[in-house]
C-alpha cells in the first residue's frame, strides 16, 4: 500500500468508530490517508481523532466557517487513487443513488475520478429492506464495489446482516483492489451459472438445487480484475450489476446453449459452472397436467452438452474450464470429462465433503488440469473458492 491516496468517506452511523482502526492499519503500510466526514458522522466520531491519526485535515463543510477556506471537492477527486465509503449509512446510500449532494462527502462522490468502493452499514430491517437493495444495485450498477455488510450483532440488539464489514476486511479488500483491478483488462470471459428448468407443463419444471452462487462469485472476481464478463444464468435469486457485466437470464439447457452458441467465439476463456439438468421431459403440455391415473410416467431425452460444444468449436487460443460434481471416484470421473470436453481444467467438487457444493456459502474444490496436476484446496468461502480458480486461470490467460 505503500503511496497509494486513499479518501475515506465516513457517513454517521455507529460503525464509524470502527474506522480508527482502519486508518491505522493503512497508515502502516505506508498509505496516504484523507478523510471526509459527514456532518452527522461528527456525532459518532471525533474529526480530531481522524486528523491526528490520518495526519491530514479532515473535510466536513463545504467551506470553513472560522477562516473562510474553500474545500475543494474536484480536488479530492483528482488526489485519491480509492475512494472508500465506510461506513455507509442508508441515508448516504440513497443520496449516492439519486445524486443527493447536501454535503461535501457527496460533492466529492460525484465528482470522483478514481474507482469507489462502500462498506454498508445499518440495522438488519434496514439492509434488507427492498429500498436498500434498489439503492445498492443501482450504485453497482454506476461501476461502485460494494463489500456486504457481515452478519452479527448490531448495535440495536438484533442479530443478522447489517453489520460493517470489520477493518481488517477492507483493509484486505483495499489491498486486493490495488493488487487486482487491471489483471484481466482487454479479457472477455464467459461464464454460465445456476440451475436449469425444464418445463413439463405451464406451471412445473425439473431443476435442482443450484444456487448460482458460485458463477456469480466467479463473475464478480473477474469483473474487479478488469475483465469484460458475459454470465448465462439460470433461473437463481442472484443478481449483479456492472459497466462491464452481460447478463443474460435463461431457462432450459436449450436456451443456456444459444446464449453459449452467441457469445463463446468473442471469449477468450469460458468457465461452466452451471448445473446443467442432463435430461428433459420429451413433451411439454401445452395446459397444465391434471392428475388422474395413480402414475404418472414422463420420458425424458438427453439435453446438449453445452461445455461438449465449446470444446468442440474451442480454438488454439481460448482456455475451457469445467466443474464437476461427483460423489465417488471424483478423479476418475474427472480425468474422463477434462477429455471428453477438450477442457484445460477441470474444478472437482465432491458432496464427500460437508460444506461443499448446492446451496451452501462455502466450497471444497480440486484443480485437475491437462498436465495432469491435481490439486487440492481447503474448505473456504465461495469468494475465496473463484479467487484460486481465477488465479488458476490467470496462468493459462498469458
Ligand atoms: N455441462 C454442460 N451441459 C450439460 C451438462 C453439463 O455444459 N448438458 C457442464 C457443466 O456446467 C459442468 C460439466 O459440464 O461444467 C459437468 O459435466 P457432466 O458430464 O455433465 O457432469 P455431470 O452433470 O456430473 O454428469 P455425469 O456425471 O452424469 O456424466
Amino acid at each position: 500500500m505503500q503511496g497509494k491516496r486513499i479518501l475515506l468517506g465516513i457517513s454517521g452511523g455507529i460503525a464509524a468508530y470502527k474506522i480508527v482502526t482502519l486508518i491505522r492499519l493503512l497508515i502502516k503500510s505506508g498509505a496516504e490517508v484523507k478523510c471526509i466526514l459527514t456532518p452527522a458522522s461528527c456525532d459518532f466520531i471525533s474529526p480530531l481523532t481522524v486528523a491526528t491519526l490520518s495526519k491530514n485535515p479532515v473535510g466536513i463543510e463545504f467551506w470553513d466557517k472560522s477562516d473562510g477556506t474553500w474545500s475543494n471537492h474536484v480536488e479530492y477527486g483528482l488526489w485519491a487513487d480509492v475512494f472508500l465509503i465506510a461506513p455507509l449509512t442508508a441515508n448516504t446510500l440513497h443520496k449516492l443513488a439519486h445524486g443527493g449532494c447536501n454535503n461535501l462527502l457527496l460533492a466529492t462522490y460525484l465528482s470522483m475520478k478514481c474507482p469507489v468502493i462502500v462498506a454498508p452499514a445499518m440495522d438488519l430491517d434496514m439492509y434488507i429492506h427492498p429500498t436498500t437493495k434498489r439503492n445498492l444495485e443501482i450504485i453497482a450498477g454506476d461501476g461502485v464495489l460494494v463489500i456486504p455488510a457481515e452478519s452479527g450483532e448490531l448495535a440495536s440488539g438484533l442479530i443478522g446482516q447489517g453489520r460493517m464489514a470489520e477493518p481488517e476486511t477492507l483493509f484486505e479488500s483495499l489491498e486486493a483492489f490495488f493488487e487486482n483491478s487491471s489483471e484481466l483488462v482487454g479479457k472477455r470471459i464467459l461464464i454460465t451459472a445456476g440451475p436449469t428448468y425444464e418445463a413439463l407443463d405451464p406451471v412445473r419444471f425439473i431443476g435442482n438445487h443450484s444456487s448460482g452462487k458460485m458463477g456469480f462469485a466467479l463473475a464478480e472476481n473477474i469483473l474487479r480484475k478488469g475483465a469484460e464478463v458475459v454470465l448465462i444464468s439460470g433461473p437463481t435469486k442472484l443478481d449483479l450489476k456492472h459497466n462491464n457485466l452481460t447478463l443474460v437470464k435463461v431457462q432450459s439447457a436449450e436456451n443456456m446453449l444459444h446464449a453459449v452458441q452467441e457469445h463463446w467465439s468473442n471469449s477468450d476463456a469460458g468457465i461452466f459452472s452451471a448445473a446443467v439438468a442432463d435430461y428433459r421431459p420429451l413433451n411439454v403440455a401445452e395446459q397444465k397436467i391434471k392428475k388422474s391415473e395413480e402414475n404418472l410416467t414422463i420420458e425424458l431425452i438427453k439435453n446438449p452438452d453445452i461445455l461438449g460444444w465449446a470444446g468442440s468449436m474451442k480454438s488454439e487460443k481460448q482456455i475451457l474450464v469445467g466443474f464437476a460434481l461427483e460423489t465417488t471416484n471424483g478423479k476418475a470421473y474427472a480425468e474422463d470429462k477434462l477429455t471428453r470436453k477438450n477442457l484445460d481444467f477441470i474444478v472437482l467438487n465432491s458432496l464427500e465433503d460437508h460444506g461443499a457444493g448446492f446451496g451452501f456459502d462455502t466450497n471444497k474444490i480440486s484443480i485437475l488440469d491437462n498436465h495432469n496436476n491435481f490439486t487440492s484446496f481447503e474448505l473456504m468461502s465461495k469468494a475465496n473458492v473463484a479467487k484460486d480458480i481465477v488465479n488458476y486461470l490467470k496462468k493459462y490467460l498469458k
